[in-house]
Protein backbone atom coordinates (compact mmCIF):
# COMPACT_ATOMS: atom_id res chain seq x y z
CA UNK A 1 0.00 0.00 0.00
CA UNK A 2 1.81 3.60 -1.31
CA UNK A 3 0.82 6.65 0.64
CA UNK A 4 -0.28 9.81 -1.50
CA UNK A 5 0.14 12.99 1.04
CA UNK A 6 -2.32 15.76 -0.33
CA UNK A 7 -1.73 19.06 0.60
CA UNK A 8 0.01 17.38 3.73
CA UNK A 9 -2.55 14.65 4.44
CA UNK A 10 -2.37 11.17 3.89
CA UNK A 11 -4.30 8.67 2.18
CA UNK A 12 -3.99 5.52 1.41
CA UNK A 13 -3.81 3.98 -2.08
CA UNK A 14 -2.91 0.63 -4.13
CA UNK A 15 -0.39 1.34 -6.54
CA UNK A 16 -1.94 1.43 -9.88
CA UNK A 17 -4.54 3.61 -8.78
CA UNK A 18 -5.28 6.51 -11.02
CA UNK A 19 -4.44 9.54 -8.89
CA UNK A 20 -7.92 11.40 -9.25
CA UNK A 21 -9.67 9.00 -7.85
CA UNK A 22 -7.20 9.26 -4.30
CA UNK A 23 -8.09 12.81 -4.51
CA UNK A 24 -11.87 12.63 -5.03
CA UNK A 25 -11.90 11.03 -1.85
CA UNK A 26 -9.94 14.61 -0.56
CA UNK A 27 -12.24 16.99 -2.16
CA UNK A 28 -11.58 20.09 -4.08
CA UNK A 29 -10.54 18.53 -7.35
CA UNK A 30 -12.12 19.72 -10.74
CA UNK A 31 -12.05 17.60 -13.85
CA UNK A 32 -14.43 19.53 -16.47
CA UNK A 33 -13.57 17.10 -19.25
CA UNK A 34 -14.78 14.30 -16.82
CA UNK A 35 -10.89 12.58 -17.11
CA UNK A 36 -10.82 12.58 -20.84
CA UNK A 37 -7.48 14.44 -20.70
CA UNK A 38 -8.79 16.86 -23.67
CA UNK A 39 -9.17 20.37 -21.40
CA UNK A 40 -6.64 20.32 -19.53
CA UNK A 41 -7.74 21.99 -16.34
CA UNK A 42 -6.99 19.12 -13.60
CA UNK A 43 -4.00 20.79 -13.00
CA UNK A 44 -1.78 19.86 -9.74
CA UNK A 45 1.70 20.04 -8.47
CA UNK A 46 2.60 16.24 -7.50
CA UNK A 47 6.36 14.78 -6.93
CA UNK A 48 7.60 11.15 -5.88
CA UNK A 49 6.70 7.36 -7.51
CA UNK A 50 4.10 8.40 -10.18
CA UNK A 51 3.86 7.46 -13.91
CA UNK A 52 5.44 8.84 -16.79
CA UNK A 53 3.66 11.87 -18.26
CA UNK A 54 1.34 10.94 -20.81
CA UNK A 55 0.97 12.35 -24.33
CA UNK A 56 -2.66 14.24 -23.12
CA UNK A 57 0.21 15.83 -20.20
CA UNK A 58 3.38 16.30 -22.77
CA UNK A 59 -0.11 18.48 -25.36
CA UNK A 60 -1.08 20.15 -22.16
CA UNK A 61 2.04 21.43 -20.47
CA UNK A 62 5.14 23.14 -20.94
CA UNK A 63 8.38 21.43 -20.76
CA UNK A 64 8.65 23.73 -18.24
CA UNK A 65 5.85 22.99 -16.23
CA UNK A 66 6.63 19.24 -16.22
CA UNK A 67 9.73 20.07 -14.83
CA UNK A 68 8.04 21.64 -12.19
CA UNK A 69 6.02 18.74 -11.52
CA UNK A 70 3.08 19.69 -12.94
CA UNK A 71 0.50 17.75 -13.70
CA UNK A 72 -2.93 16.55 -15.34
CA UNK A 73 -4.61 14.77 -12.45
CA UNK A 74 -6.69 12.74 -14.70
CA UNK A 75 -3.67 11.42 -16.59
CA UNK A 76 -1.33 10.13 -13.50
CA UNK A 77 -1.37 6.78 -11.40
CA UNK A 78 -0.04 6.14 -8.35
CA UNK A 79 3.00 4.03 -8.67
CA UNK A 80 4.58 4.22 -4.65
CA UNK A 81 4.50 6.95 -1.70
CA UNK A 82 4.14 10.18 -3.31
CA UNK A 83 2.94 13.86 -2.39
CA UNK A 84 0.77 16.22 -4.23
CA UNK A 85 -0.60 19.66 -4.02
CA UNK A 86 -3.75 20.89 -4.79
CA UNK A 87 -4.59 24.39 -5.42
CA UNK A 88 -7.87 25.23 -3.46
CA UNK A 89 -8.06 27.59 -5.96
CA UNK A 90 -9.08 31.08 -4.84
CA UNK A 91 -12.88 31.10 -3.61
CA UNK A 92 -15.89 31.57 -6.43
CA UNK A 93 -17.52 34.12 -6.04
CA UNK A 94 -20.93 32.19 -5.44
CA UNK A 95 -24.52 34.10 -5.40
CA UNK A 96 -25.97 33.60 -2.08
CA UNK A 97 -28.53 36.52 -2.52
CA UNK A 98 -31.51 36.87 -4.20
CA UNK A 99 -34.75 38.53 -4.73
CA UNK A 100 -37.42 37.08 -2.85
CA UNK A 101 -41.33 37.37 -2.85
CA UNK A 102 -42.66 38.00 0.34
CA UNK A 103 -43.79 35.24 2.50
CA UNK A 104 -46.41 34.77 5.26
CA UNK A 105 -44.21 33.25 8.48
CA UNK A 106 -45.44 29.14 8.38
CA UNK A 107 -42.40 27.30 8.50
CA UNK A 108 -41.76 24.06 8.09
CA UNK A 109 -39.51 23.78 11.16
CA UNK A 110 -39.63 24.43 15.03
CA UNK A 111 -35.80 25.71 16.00
CA UNK A 112 -33.75 26.26 12.81
CA UNK A 113 -34.81 25.50 8.97
CA UNK A 114 -31.98 25.59 6.30
CA UNK A 115 -32.71 26.24 2.72
CA UNK A 116 -29.82 24.39 0.00
CA UNK A 117 -29.52 24.79 -3.71
CA UNK A 118 -27.55 21.95 -5.42
CA UNK A 119 -26.09 23.29 -8.12
CA UNK A 120 -24.44 21.89 -10.88
CA UNK A 121 -21.00 24.02 -10.20
CA UNK A 122 -22.06 25.39 -6.60
CA UNK A 123 -23.85 24.49 -3.12
CA UNK A 124 -25.67 27.71 -1.73
CA UNK A 125 -27.31 26.99 1.55
CA UNK A 126 -29.34 29.46 4.20
CA UNK A 127 -30.18 28.91 7.81
CA UNK A 128 -33.23 30.53 9.21
CA UNK A 129 -34.42 30.96 12.72
CA UNK A 130 -38.25 30.25 14.34
CA UNK A 131 -38.65 33.97 13.57
CA UNK A 132 -37.47 34.06 10.08
CA UNK A 133 -34.86 35.60 10.60
CA UNK A 134 -31.48 35.00 8.44
CA UNK A 135 -29.02 33.35 11.04
CA UNK A 136 -25.97 32.57 8.47
CA UNK A 137 -25.39 31.38 4.61
CA UNK A 138 -22.17 29.15 3.32
CA UNK A 139 -21.28 28.07 0.30
CA UNK A 140 -19.15 26.00 -1.91
CA UNK A 141 -18.29 23.89 -5.35
CA UNK A 142 -19.91 21.09 -5.95
CA UNK A 143 -17.53 18.25 -5.32
CA UNK A 144 -19.02 16.49 -8.13
CA UNK A 145 -17.00 18.46 -10.81
CA UNK A 146 -14.46 15.80 -9.98
CA UNK A 147 -16.77 13.93 -12.53
CA UNK A 148 -17.39 16.46 -14.80
CA UNK A 149 -18.02 19.70 -14.89
CA UNK A 150 -21.48 18.87 -16.94
CA UNK A 151 -24.07 16.71 -15.79
CA UNK A 152 -24.18 14.28 -18.81
CA UNK A 153 -20.80 13.65 -17.51
CA UNK A 154 -21.71 12.98 -14.20
CA UNK A 155 -24.94 10.80 -15.03
CA UNK A 156 -22.99 8.22 -17.08
CA UNK A 157 -20.21 7.82 -13.73
CA UNK A 158 -23.52 7.23 -11.89
CA UNK A 159 -24.48 4.38 -14.79
CA UNK A 160 -21.03 3.12 -14.16
CA UNK A 161 -21.69 2.34 -10.89
CA UNK A 162 -20.19 5.17 -9.10
CA UNK A 163 -23.90 6.65 -7.71
CA UNK A 164 -22.75 5.85 -4.27
CA UNK A 165 -19.31 7.80 -4.37
CA UNK A 166 -21.25 10.89 -6.37
CA UNK A 167 -24.06 10.87 -3.76
CA UNK A 168 -21.43 10.50 -0.83
CA UNK A 169 -19.51 13.24 -1.74
CA UNK A 170 -22.43 16.07 -2.22
CA UNK A 171 -23.89 15.06 1.02
CA UNK A 172 -20.87 15.46 2.79
CA UNK A 173 -20.36 19.03 1.38
CA UNK A 174 -24.26 19.44 2.46
CA UNK A 175 -23.17 18.16 5.63
CA UNK A 176 -20.12 20.49 5.45
CA UNK A 177 -22.51 23.65 4.78
CA UNK A 178 -25.10 23.23 7.70
CA UNK A 179 -22.45 22.78 10.07
CA UNK A 180 -20.84 25.91 9.21
CA UNK A 181 -24.25 27.50 9.20
CA UNK A 182 -24.66 26.54 12.17
CA UNK A 183 -21.46 27.70 13.86
CA UNK A 184 -21.67 31.04 12.39
CA UNK A 185 -25.34 31.11 14.36
CA UNK A 186 -23.83 29.20 17.61
CA UNK A 187 -26.44 26.58 17.47
CA UNK A 188 -26.02 22.90 17.49
CA UNK A 189 -26.76 21.34 13.84
CA UNK A 190 -28.99 18.77 15.50
CA UNK A 191 -31.06 21.99 15.98
CA UNK A 192 -31.86 22.10 12.27
CA UNK A 193 -34.99 20.47 11.90
CA UNK A 194 -36.46 21.46 8.76
CA UNK A 195 -34.89 21.77 5.27
CA UNK A 196 -35.89 22.31 1.76
CA UNK A 197 -33.63 21.16 -0.43
CA UNK A 198 -34.07 22.67 -4.38
CA UNK A 199 -31.64 21.52 -7.74
CA UNK A 200 -31.51 20.47 -11.01
CA UNK A 201 -33.47 17.07 -11.98
CA UNK A 202 -30.02 15.38 -12.45
CA UNK A 203 -28.92 16.98 -8.97
CA UNK A 204 -31.59 15.87 -6.96
CA UNK A 205 -31.28 12.17 -8.62
CA UNK A 206 -27.75 11.68 -7.78
CA UNK A 207 -28.06 13.76 -4.16
CA UNK A 208 -31.08 10.95 -3.51
CA UNK A 209 -28.98 7.72 -4.91
CA UNK A 210 -32.13 7.53 -7.49
CA UNK A 211 -30.60 5.98 -10.79
CA UNK A 212 -30.21 8.46 -13.41
CA UNK A 213 -30.73 5.88 -16.22
CA UNK A 214 -34.47 7.51 -17.65
CA UNK A 215 -32.22 10.83 -18.02
CA UNK A 216 -29.81 9.29 -20.06
CA UNK A 217 -31.38 8.30 -23.07
CA UNK A 218 -34.67 9.28 -25.24
CA UNK A 219 -37.76 10.25 -24.17
CA UNK A 220 -35.45 11.65 -21.33
CA UNK A 221 -37.92 10.95 -18.38
CA UNK A 222 -37.49 11.29 -15.16
CA UNK A 223 -37.50 8.62 -12.62
CA UNK A 224 -38.78 10.42 -9.55
CA UNK A 225 -40.24 14.25 -9.93
CA UNK A 226 -40.31 14.68 -6.57
CA UNK A 227 -42.18 17.11 -4.22
CA UNK A 228 -42.03 15.02 -1.40
CA UNK A 229 -40.55 15.25 1.82
CA UNK A 230 -38.14 12.54 3.51
CA UNK A 231 -36.03 12.56 6.87
CA UNK A 232 -32.45 13.71 6.72
CA UNK A 233 -30.88 10.81 8.29
CA UNK A 234 -32.38 8.83 5.22
CA UNK A 235 -30.78 10.95 3.05
CA UNK A 236 -27.27 10.71 4.59
CA UNK A 237 -27.09 13.97 5.90
CA UNK A 238 -25.78 13.27 9.64
CA UNK A 239 -25.12 16.79 10.52
CA UNK A 240 -29.06 17.23 11.69
CA UNK A 241 -30.54 13.07 11.04
CA UNK A 242 -33.89 13.85 12.99
CA UNK A 243 -34.56 17.20 10.43
CA UNK A 244 -37.07 16.59 7.99
CA UNK A 245 -36.24 17.33 4.36
CA UNK A 246 -38.59 18.76 1.46
CA UNK A 247 -37.16 18.17 -2.24
CA UNK A 248 -39.35 20.75 -4.40
CA UNK A 249 -41.13 19.14 -7.86
CA UNK A 250 -39.59 19.83 -10.82
CA UNK A 251 -41.39 20.19 -14.12
CA UNK A 252 -39.67 17.19 -15.99
CA UNK A 253 -36.19 15.99 -16.84
CA UNK A 254 -34.25 19.15 -17.98
CA UNK A 255 -36.66 21.49 -16.06
CA UNK A 256 -35.93 21.16 -12.24
CA UNK A 257 -36.70 22.19 -8.91
CA UNK A 258 -34.57 24.72 -8.92
CA UNK A 259 -36.67 26.25 -11.61
CA UNK A 260 -39.82 25.55 -9.80
CA UNK A 261 -38.50 27.86 -7.00
CA UNK A 262 -36.84 29.82 -8.76
CA UNK A 263 -40.36 30.83 -10.31
CA UNK A 264 -41.74 31.04 -6.83
CA UNK A 265 -38.99 33.64 -5.85
CA UNK A 266 -39.37 35.93 -8.67
CA UNK A 267 -42.88 35.97 -8.32
CA UNK A 268 -42.73 35.13 -12.12
CA UNK A 269 -46.61 33.19 -11.82
CA UNK A 270 -50.19 34.47 -11.29
CA UNK A 271 -50.25 37.10 -12.05
CA UNK A 272 -51.97 38.98 -15.53
CA UNK A 273 -48.69 39.99 -17.29
CA UNK A 274 -46.36 37.78 -19.52
CA UNK A 275 -43.15 36.93 -17.86
CA UNK A 276 -40.10 35.03 -19.04
CA UNK A 277 -37.33 33.88 -17.02
CA UNK A 278 -33.96 31.68 -18.14
CA UNK A 279 -31.07 30.66 -15.63
CA UNK A 280 -28.24 30.51 -17.95
CA UNK A 281 -26.16 27.36 -16.75
CA UNK A 282 -24.81 24.23 -19.01
CA UNK A 283 -28.40 23.50 -19.65
CA UNK A 284 -30.41 27.24 -20.45
CA UNK A 285 -33.50 26.40 -18.48
CA UNK A 286 -36.45 28.77 -19.17
CA UNK A 287 -39.94 29.12 -18.77
CA UNK A 288 -43.04 31.49 -19.94
CA UNK A 289 -45.70 32.48 -18.12
CA UNK A 290 -48.49 33.35 -20.63
CA UNK A 291 -52.31 33.29 -20.22
CA UNK A 292 -52.00 31.99 -16.95
CA UNK A 293 -50.33 29.14 -17.92
CA UNK A 294 -46.55 28.20 -17.73
CA UNK A 295 -44.39 26.64 -20.74
CA UNK A 296 -40.64 25.59 -19.85
CA UNK A 297 -38.24 24.59 -22.18
CA UNK A 298 -34.09 23.84 -21.52
CA UNK A 299 -31.61 23.80 -24.44
CA UNK A 300 -28.36 21.87 -24.10
CA UNK A 301 -26.01 24.98 -24.09
CA UNK A 302 -23.11 23.31 -23.25
CA UNK A 303 -20.36 24.67 -21.05
CA UNK A 304 -19.14 27.66 -22.80
CA UNK A 305 -20.35 30.49 -20.32
CA UNK A 306 -19.78 27.87 -17.06
CA UNK A 307 -16.14 28.54 -17.63
CA UNK A 308 -15.65 24.89 -17.97
CA UNK A 309 -15.44 25.10 -22.07
CA UNK A 310 -13.13 27.61 -23.27
CA UNK A 311 -9.60 27.11 -23.56
CA UNK A 312 -8.82 29.59 -20.80
CA UNK A 313 -12.59 29.85 -19.32
CA UNK A 314 -12.75 29.59 -15.31
CA UNK A 315 -15.46 30.59 -13.01
CA UNK A 316 -16.04 33.90 -11.74
CA UNK A 317 -13.51 34.10 -9.14
CA UNK A 318 -10.44 36.00 -8.22
CA UNK A 319 -8.20 36.50 -11.43
CA UNK A 320 -10.81 36.03 -13.82
CA UNK A 321 -11.99 38.71 -16.16
CA UNK A 322 -15.79 39.23 -15.60
CA UNK A 323 -16.54 42.56 -17.56
CA UNK A 324 -14.56 44.48 -20.28
CA UNK A 325 -15.39 47.69 -22.01
CA UNK A 326 -14.07 49.69 -24.49
CA UNK A 327 -12.88 52.85 -24.54
CA UNK A 328 -10.86 54.67 -27.93
CA UNK A 329 -10.42 51.17 -29.77
CA UNK A 330 -9.11 49.68 -26.74
CA UNK A 331 -10.30 46.72 -24.36
CA UNK A 332 -10.66 47.78 -21.03
CA UNK A 333 -10.62 44.60 -18.85
CA UNK A 334 -12.15 44.22 -15.12
CA UNK A 335 -10.45 40.90 -13.10
CA UNK A 336 -12.04 39.94 -10.19
CA UNK A 337 -9.62 40.28 -7.10
CA UNK A 338 -6.31 42.23 -7.13
CA UNK A 339 -4.21 39.84 -8.70
CA UNK A 340 -3.37 39.19 -12.25
CA UNK A 341 -5.63 37.60 -14.59
CA UNK A 342 -6.09 34.17 -15.34
CA UNK A 343 -8.82 33.46 -17.71
CA UNK A 344 -12.11 34.65 -18.28
CA UNK A 345 -15.60 33.68 -16.55
CA UNK A 346 -19.33 34.03 -18.15
CA UNK A 347 -20.00 37.36 -17.99
CA UNK A 348 -16.44 38.63 -19.17
CA UNK A 349 -16.91 36.12 -22.48
CA UNK A 350 -20.13 38.08 -22.99
CA UNK A 351 -18.28 41.44 -22.72
CA UNK A 352 -15.29 40.65 -24.51
CA UNK A 353 -17.29 39.47 -27.55
CA UNK A 354 -19.85 42.67 -27.55
CA UNK A 355 -16.59 44.61 -27.53
CA UNK A 356 -14.94 42.37 -30.35
CA UNK A 357 -17.88 43.01 -32.34
CA UNK A 358 -17.60 46.95 -31.43
CA UNK A 359 -13.66 47.21 -32.46
CA UNK A 360 -14.43 45.13 -35.70
CA UNK A 361 -12.35 41.98 -34.25
CA UNK A 362 -15.02 40.03 -34.52
CA UNK A 363 -16.95 40.04 -37.62
CA UNK A 364 -20.77 39.16 -37.80
CA UNK A 365 -20.08 35.47 -38.97
CA UNK A 366 -18.13 35.06 -35.57
CA UNK A 367 -14.69 35.54 -37.33
CA UNK A 368 -11.95 36.66 -35.44
CA UNK A 369 -9.55 38.83 -37.29
CA UNK A 370 -6.56 37.16 -34.80
CA UNK A 371 -7.02 34.44 -32.80
CA UNK A 372 -6.17 34.25 -29.97
CA UNK A 373 -7.46 37.54 -29.61
CA UNK A 374 -6.11 38.96 -26.01
CA UNK A 375 -8.59 40.04 -23.72
CA UNK A 376 -6.29 40.92 -20.90
CA UNK A 377 -2.84 38.86 -20.98
CA UNK A 378 -2.17 36.17 -20.87
CA UNK A 379 -6.40 35.63 -20.81
CA UNK A 380 -7.86 35.54 -24.26
CA UNK A 381 -10.69 33.71 -26.62
CA UNK A 382 -9.53 31.51 -29.37
CA UNK A 383 -11.59 31.26 -32.98
CA UNK A 384 -12.86 27.64 -31.29
CA UNK A 385 -13.83 29.49 -28.67
CA UNK A 386 -16.04 32.27 -30.00
CA UNK A 387 -17.60 29.10 -32.18
CA UNK A 388 -18.60 27.03 -29.02
CA UNK A 389 -20.27 30.62 -27.46
CA UNK A 390 -22.14 31.01 -30.61
CA UNK A 391 -23.60 27.43 -30.36
CA UNK A 392 -24.74 28.10 -26.81
CA UNK A 393 -26.10 31.82 -27.02
CA UNK A 394 -27.72 31.02 -30.28
CA UNK A 395 -29.20 28.01 -28.16
CA UNK A 396 -30.24 30.37 -25.31
CA UNK A 397 -31.91 32.85 -27.63
CA UNK A 398 -33.88 30.50 -29.90
CA UNK A 399 -35.61 28.89 -26.92
CA UNK A 400 -37.23 31.92 -25.50
CA UNK A 401 -37.98 32.53 -29.37
CA UNK A 402 -39.55 29.05 -29.54
CA UNK A 403 -41.51 30.12 -26.36
CA UNK A 404 -42.57 33.31 -27.52
CA UNK A 405 -43.56 31.84 -30.71
CA UNK A 406 -45.71 28.86 -29.32
CA UNK A 407 -47.58 31.38 -27.71
CA UNK A 408 -48.55 32.86 -30.56
CA UNK A 409 -46.35 36.39 -29.03
CA UNK A 410 -43.34 38.72 -29.71
CA UNK A 411 -41.20 40.57 -27.29
CA UNK A 412 -43.60 43.74 -27.01
CA UNK A 413 -45.76 41.47 -25.50
CA UNK A 414 -43.59 40.69 -22.55
CA UNK A 415 -43.06 42.92 -19.35
CA UNK A 416 -40.26 41.43 -18.02
CA UNK A 417 -37.34 38.79 -19.07
CA UNK A 418 -36.11 37.58 -15.16
CA UNK A 419 -32.23 36.12 -14.95
CA UNK A 420 -31.62 34.23 -12.51
CA UNK A 421 -28.77 32.39 -11.36
CA UNK A 422 -25.58 33.67 -10.47
CA UNK A 423 -23.94 34.24 -13.45
CA UNK A 424 -27.21 36.60 -13.99
CA UNK A 425 -26.04 38.69 -11.71
CA UNK A 426 -22.99 39.79 -13.62
CA UNK A 427 -24.84 39.94 -16.57
CA UNK A 428 -24.43 43.23 -18.40
CA UNK A 429 -28.02 43.11 -20.47
CA UNK A 430 -27.19 44.85 -22.92
CA UNK A 431 -23.97 43.29 -24.47
CA UNK A 432 -25.89 40.38 -24.29
CA UNK A 433 -28.60 41.68 -26.32
CA UNK A 434 -25.75 42.89 -28.45
CA UNK A 435 -24.21 39.03 -29.26
CA UNK A 436 -27.70 37.52 -29.42
CA UNK A 437 -28.02 35.72 -26.29
CA UNK A 438 -30.99 37.12 -25.33
CA UNK A 439 -33.61 39.00 -28.08
CA UNK A 440 -32.51 42.22 -28.68
CA UNK A 441 -36.37 43.21 -27.72
CA UNK A 442 -36.38 41.92 -24.61
CA UNK A 443 -32.58 43.86 -23.10
CA UNK A 444 -34.50 47.01 -21.87
CA UNK A 445 -36.67 44.00 -19.63
CA UNK A 446 -34.08 41.90 -17.48
CA UNK A 447 -34.11 41.94 -13.94
CA UNK A 448 -31.86 39.84 -11.94
CA UNK A 449 -33.02 37.62 -9.66
CA UNK A 450 -29.67 36.39 -8.48
CA UNK A 451 -29.83 32.72 -6.19
CA UNK A 452 -33.36 32.63 -7.15
CA UNK A 453 -33.40 28.78 -6.64
CA UNK A 454 -31.88 29.34 -3.35
CA UNK A 455 -34.63 32.18 -2.25
CA UNK A 456 -37.34 30.07 -3.43
CA UNK A 457 -36.36 27.03 -1.60
CA UNK A 458 -35.86 29.77 1.43
CA UNK A 459 -39.27 30.89 0.76
CA UNK A 460 -41.04 26.95 0.57
CA UNK A 461 -38.97 26.59 4.50
CA UNK A 462 -40.45 29.80 5.88
CA UNK A 463 -44.21 29.09 4.43
CA UNK A 464 -44.94 25.71 4.22
CA UNK A 465 -48.10 26.54 2.43
CA UNK A 466 -46.28 27.26 -0.82
CA UNK A 467 -45.00 23.97 -1.33
CA UNK A 468 -48.77 23.12 -2.45
CA UNK A 469 -48.77 26.18 -4.82
CA UNK A 470 -45.53 25.13 -6.57
CA UNK A 471 -46.07 21.64 -7.13
CA UNK A 472 -49.76 22.07 -8.22
CA UNK A 473 -47.29 24.99 -10.60
CA UNK A 474 -44.80 22.42 -11.98
CA UNK A 475 -47.45 19.67 -12.43
CA UNK A 476 -50.01 21.58 -14.82
CA UNK A 477 -46.40 23.29 -16.72
CA UNK A 478 -46.40 21.98 -20.19
CA UNK A 479 -42.54 20.99 -21.53
CA UNK A 480 -41.40 21.96 -24.75
CA UNK A 481 -39.54 19.47 -26.44
CA UNK A 482 -36.98 21.40 -28.51
CA UNK A 483 -34.71 18.84 -29.97
CA UNK A 484 -37.32 17.68 -32.88
CA UNK A 485 -38.80 21.43 -33.15
CA UNK A 486 -38.50 23.02 -36.27
CA UNK A 487 -39.22 26.40 -35.31
CA UNK A 488 -36.48 26.35 -32.97
CA UNK A 489 -34.04 24.58 -35.29
CA UNK A 490 -34.74 27.88 -37.63
CA UNK A 491 -34.17 30.05 -34.86
CA UNK A 492 -31.22 28.47 -33.74
CA UNK A 493 -29.24 28.14 -37.15
CA UNK A 494 -30.20 32.07 -37.36
CA UNK A 495 -28.96 33.25 -34.14
CA UNK A 496 -25.40 31.60 -34.59
CA UNK A 497 -24.75 35.08 -36.58
CA UNK A 498 -23.38 37.94 -34.16
CA UNK A 499 -25.39 41.50 -34.16
CA UNK A 500 -29.00 41.17 -34.34
CA UNK A 501 -31.39 39.31 -36.36
CA UNK A 502 -33.77 39.02 -33.63
CA UNK A 503 -36.13 41.67 -35.42
CA UNK A 504 -39.90 40.35 -36.10
CA UNK A 505 -40.21 39.18 -32.31
S1 LIG B 1 -7.72 17.06 -18.83
FE1 LIG B 1 -8.04 16.17 -16.92
S2 LIG B 1 -10.13 16.59 -16.57
FE2 LIG B 1 -9.81 17.47 -18.48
Amino acid sequence: MATVTVNGQPFPAEPGTPLHQVLRRRGGLEMPCAGQGRCGKCRITASGALSAPSSAERAHLTREELARGVRLACCVRVEGDCRVTLSDSARSQICLSGVMDAVSLRPRFHACGAAVDIGTTTLAASLYGADGTLLAQASAANPQAAWGADVISRIEAALRGEGGALAACVRGAVDALLNQMAEQARIAPGEIDGLVITGNTAMLHLFTETSPEPLSHAPFEAARLFGETCSAGSLGLSACPEGSVYLPRCVSAFVGADITTALLAGGICGKDETRLLVDVGTNGEMALWHGGALCCCSTAAGPAFEGAGLSMGMHGQEGAVDHVSVRDGVLLPHVIGDVPPRGICGSGVIDALACLLETGELDETGLLETSPALIAPPAALTQKDVRMVQLAKSAISAGLRTLLHTAGISCPDVAELAVAGGFGSCLNAENAGHIGLIPEGLVSKVRVLGNAALSGASMLLLDEELAGTCEHLARRARTLELSANPVFAEYYTEGMFFGHGTDGL
